[in-house]
């Protein structure tokens, strides 16, 4: 299936209705275009005068995942939202939006890309060769960790 697969841009507004229906159901806080959370997991309101962007993964005209990032700061990427439509799972489409985030902080020059990672998929990310550095708890939605890539795996784009 991987040949049919596409990964473009969208907007917020695109994302927005699949995080709050089927990734974040439910959820209390506020979804916002940016997350304030720094790679520590501390709370940082200069992250919001970063610029998001936001990628749907397309097979065909269907909208079969989401992904997004936007920089913390000069030099790290955060991952954010990814979800795979429950009927193109193991397609390798979840894959081919964590591509597009690596690409992306090889472009914009980031040395470093982390995620927020609920606990249950840390050995998916491990796959995706993020390795987690600490447990977070007192967010929605279970355990988290902390996960990050460094430079060598950023050395291959696409
Ligand atoms: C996690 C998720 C993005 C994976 O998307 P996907 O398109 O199915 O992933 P891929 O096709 O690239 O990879 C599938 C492989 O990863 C494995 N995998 C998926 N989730 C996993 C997990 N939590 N732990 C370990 N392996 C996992 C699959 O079993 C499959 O293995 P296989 O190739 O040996 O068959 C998708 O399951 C999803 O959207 N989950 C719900 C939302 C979510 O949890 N988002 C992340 C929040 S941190």
């Amino acid at each position: 299936m991987d040949k049919y697969l596409k990964v473009n841009p969208i907007t917020f507004e695109e994302t927005l209705p699949i995080w709050s229906k089927h990734l974040w159901p439910g959820r209390k806080s506020d979804i916002e275009q940016v997350s304030c959370i720094n790679q520590v997991g501390d709370i940082d309101v200069e992250i919001k005068n970063f610029s998001p962007e936001f990628y749907g993964c397309f097979l065909k005209e269907e909208m079969a995942g989401v992904i997004s990032c936007h920089p913390i700061n000069k030099k790290v990427l955060r991952l954010r939202g990814i979800y795979v439509f429950e009927k193109f799972r193991k397609n390798g489409v979840g894959s081919l939006l964590i591509r597009m985030v690596k690409q992306r902080a090889f472009e914009v020059e980031c040395q470093n890309v982390f995620g927020l990672v609920r606990t249950i998929n840390q050995p998916y990310f491990e796959r995706h060769d993020f390795a987690a550095y600490k447990s977070i708890s007192g967010y929605e939605y279970g355990p988290h960790v902390l996960m990050g890539l460094g430079l060598n795996s950023l050395a291959t784009p696409l």
